[in-house]
């Protein structure tokens, strides 16, 4: 057997453990030096297709391309070990039919080597999760507020504070989980909701915007890193990084316009012959 196939990456099994264990640390990774920061600490790096708004400035997710997460997936797939990785099926790339589905979710595992993939499930995007893990794709569903939705739903709105809204997010849920999915994101749901999905699926929940109930969390890691002046009500600031690149950048400008950088220390000088 060649070394390779003994890797040391959590399996799908790893994370379904989860249903009745610790909660899954989840977080976005879109590139190889942030990845290797994560992969020590994540259960789970998701290579999200919000690396369309965090780092190529797309207002949504909607004009994400198959090659961008390609791209990314495979830097994240490079620096990492350890994480389940999973990379999002962009939008355009799964909904026209299974045949479009396989295609293009088989192109991701194959062209990143991640571990799953993940899609944005409507009720009817149920046939396509039975469909790709029939065919040995792993799938993570997406229900809630799904930002690849946005568009129909006139901006990104919390889910399920109507009745009628709640009744549909749970079907939805459930659909997903009685067609295979290994594991099911749940984004901007009240808590009894969340709460009540997570009793019923059999795979682990993982929540953003979701409540505690759920059986794991995501965060985009920029927003729990403090890298945008606005973030999400669900977010917590675990640093300021904006401010500390801010601060660090306007440093280097006075230093600069100074002419104290660069000094002594950091200027090449001719060797002395011996
Ligand atoms: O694209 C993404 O980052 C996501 C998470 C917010 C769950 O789908």
């Amino acid at each position: 057997m060649p070394a390779q196939a003994q890797s040391a990456r959590k399996t799908v099994k790893d994370v379904a453990a989860a249903k009745a264990g610790t909660p899954l640390v989840c977080l976005t990774a879109y590139t190889a030096p942030m990845a290797a920061m994560l992969d020590e600490v994540c259960d789970v790096l998701l290579v999200g297709d919000s690396v369309g708004m965090v780092v190529h400035g797309l207002p949504t997710t909607v004009g994400v391309t198959l090659e961008m997460m390609i791209l990314h997936g495979q830097a994240v797939m490079r620096a990492s070990k350890r994480a389940f990785v999973v990379v999002d099926m962009p939008f355009g790339s799964y909904e026209a039919s299974l045949e479009q589905a396989f295609m293009n979710a088989s192109r991701i595992m194959k062209e990143t080597g991640c571990q799953a993939v993940k899609i944005e499930a409507g009720e009817y995007a149920a046939a396509t999760v039975r469909h790709l893990v029939d065919r040995g794709i792993p799938v993570m569903a997406h229900v809630g507020l799904r930002p690849q939705a946005t568009n129909v739903d006139g901006g990104f709105k919390a889910k399920g504070r109507t009745e009628k809204e709640r009744s549909k997010v749970n079907t939805e849920a459930l659909a997903a989980d009685q067609a295979g999915c290994f594991a099911m994101v749940i984004e901007g749901v009240a808590e009894d909701l969340a709460a009540m999905i997570t009793a019923q699926v059999s795979c682990p929940t993982i929540g953003i915007g979701a409540s505690a109930k759920c059986d794991g969390q995501i965060l985009v890691t920029d927003d729990l890193l403090g890298m945008f002046d606005w973030t999400p009500r669900f977010v917590r600031r675990y640093a300021d990084l904006r401010g500390e690149i801010g601060r660090a950048v306007e440093g280097y400008a006075k230093d600069v316009r100074a002419r104290a950088f660069p000094g002594e220390k950091e200027t090449y000088v001719l060797k002395k012959a011996p």
